[in-house]
């Protein structure tokens, strides 16, 4: 019978390992027994970006990336899109199981009475430039929500980290509305506990005289559904990051606020942003070829395409694409759909990108949606930020309850210069 094993020979000296496979992978420790000589380190892996390791088991969240499949605990994204809600998710990523009705209920009523910030937290917010970019404010002021709550330090006890997470998934919208308003020169808008999850980020986003704001119920249910889209997928970029500086056992804000400045970057979570821009720049449908040309010169990149993982269509990128539509309907046609979709057309039959397996991401068509909706194309990451704040605090206890995890620490492969005798500044 066929062993579940690899055998490594070593050309070196001849020397034979044997090896075991589990989940199709093998263990990079089981490396360091190959040696050349008998006092040596011994083998690693060496793995820019991480493209072919594995950091970790998980059961939060399966990407099938040749097929373009994305599930939640098992469920697929297109389910949970089509019938589920924001909290109703989030619940299903922290826990592992959709919520009863009770536990629903006790769900949202802890998520809805913890959306206030400490006035301090506001203040705060007053002292940036007018102009400071949403995401440099909410990176920073979730940074700043672990000196409020010096609790969330106890990252072994279940219930603080329940807290914790309760906490940051009420406050995230918060911040982004509070950080928009800001920037508009706007009064901050108290959050409204009548409102669900997504009617209130509308309502302290957008309220003005009115006595009481009623979020349109159209735009709601697709915000609704773009943070569902947005609420997890595995190791991405700022996942990791949650993970890498919540196993130093740092406190879930700082965590958070690391994993937002991961995912403030234009090849991350800042693509959805840079998308919009990258329409407005191509200006009509005339100018797609010439555009794409660019692209496949290397001038540029087609943002909103292309995916570490999928090397399909991003299952994200469909229900989002119809979901503009339901949204336009409501709110009238977002002119740059129009280039965004000739775009898709001609990007998808060019053998370019063919090749490379290029597909529209999660984020090629979610910035129509914000900015049909009359927000500023710098909130777009913001709001990327509040749909995965779940996801990494999922991850983020998954890696502390993990007996296999420690502190982060990857090695390295030393090519510099050595031994050198330091020269005195008048003899260099
Ligand atoms: C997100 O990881 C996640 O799960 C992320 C995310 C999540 O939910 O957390 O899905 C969210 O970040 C989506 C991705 C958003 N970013 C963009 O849309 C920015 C544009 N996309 C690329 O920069 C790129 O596709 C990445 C960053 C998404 C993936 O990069 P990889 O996997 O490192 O691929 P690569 O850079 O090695 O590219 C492989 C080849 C290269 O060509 P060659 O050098 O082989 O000739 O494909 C080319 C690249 O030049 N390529 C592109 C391209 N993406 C890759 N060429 C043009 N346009 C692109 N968008």
């Amino acid at each position: 019978m066929a062993k579940n094993t690899l055998t490594i020979t070593d050309n070196r000296n001849g020397a034979t390992y044997e090896v075991p496979i589990q989940n199709d992978t093998v263990r990079a420790m089981d490396l360091r027994q190959i040696k050349e000589h008998s006092d040596d380190f011994g083998m690693m892996s060496y793995d820019p970006a991480f493209k072919n390791t594995a950091s970790t088991t998980s059961r939060i969240t399966l990407i099938d990336g040749a097929r373009g499949v994305l599930q939640y605990r098992g469920y697929s994204i297109e389910e949970l899109a089509a019938k589920s809600s924001f909290l109703e998710v989030a619940h299903l990523l922290i826990s592992g199981e959709l919520p009863n009705t009770d536990e629903l209920g006790e769900f949202q009523h802890q998520i809805t009475h913890h959306t206030m910030v400490h006035e301090n937290i506001r203040e705060f917010i007053d002292a940036f430039r007018y102009d400071a970019h949403p995401m440099g404010i909410l990176v920073s002021t979730v940074a700043a929500l672990s000196t409020f709550y010096p609790d969330a330090k106890e990252v072994s006890d279940p219930a603080s980290r329940r807290l914790q997470m309760h906490r940051l998934i009420a406050k995230m919208p918060t911040l982004a509305a509070y950080a928009y308003r800001h920037r508009r020169g706007l009064p901050y808008i108290y959050p409204d506990n009548d409102l669900s999850y997504a009617g209130n980020l509308l309502n302290m986003l957008f309220k003005m005289t009115e006595v009481r704001y009623e979020p349109n119920p159209t735009v709601a249910k697709a915000l609704d559904v773009l943070f569902i889209l947005h609420a997890d997928h595995e190791q991405n970029c700022s996942t990791s990051s949650m993970r890498a500086v919540g196993s130093s056992r740092a406190d879930p804000f700082s965590a958070t606020a690391a994993a937002c400045a991961a995912l403030y970057g234009p090849l991350h979570g800042g693509a959805n942003e840079a998308v919009v821009r990258m329409l407005a720049e191509i200006g009509s449908v005339s100018n797609i070829p010439s555009y794409l040309e660019r692209v496949k010169q290397g001038e540029v990149r087609l943002m909103g395409f292309g995916h570490r993982v999928y090397k399909n269509y991003d299952p994200r990128a469909k229900v989002i694409k119809s979901l503009a539509y339901d949204v336009f309907s409501e709110l009238g046609q977002n002119p740059l759909i129009d280039i965004a979709v000739e775009l898709e057309g001609k990007a998808l039959d060019d053998p370019y990108f063919a090749e490379r397996k290029l597909y529209p991401n999660v984020d090629f068509y979610s910035g129509l949606i914000y900015q049909s909706m009359n927000l500023p194309m710098d909130i777009f990451p913001v709001l990327f930020a509040i749909g995965r704040t779940p996801g990494w605090l999922a991850q983020w206890e998954e890696m502390l309850t993990d007996a296999e995890q420690k502190i982060a620490r990857p090695r390295q492969v030393y090519v510099g210069k050595r031994d050198r005798s330091y020269v005195p500044i008048d003899q260099r």
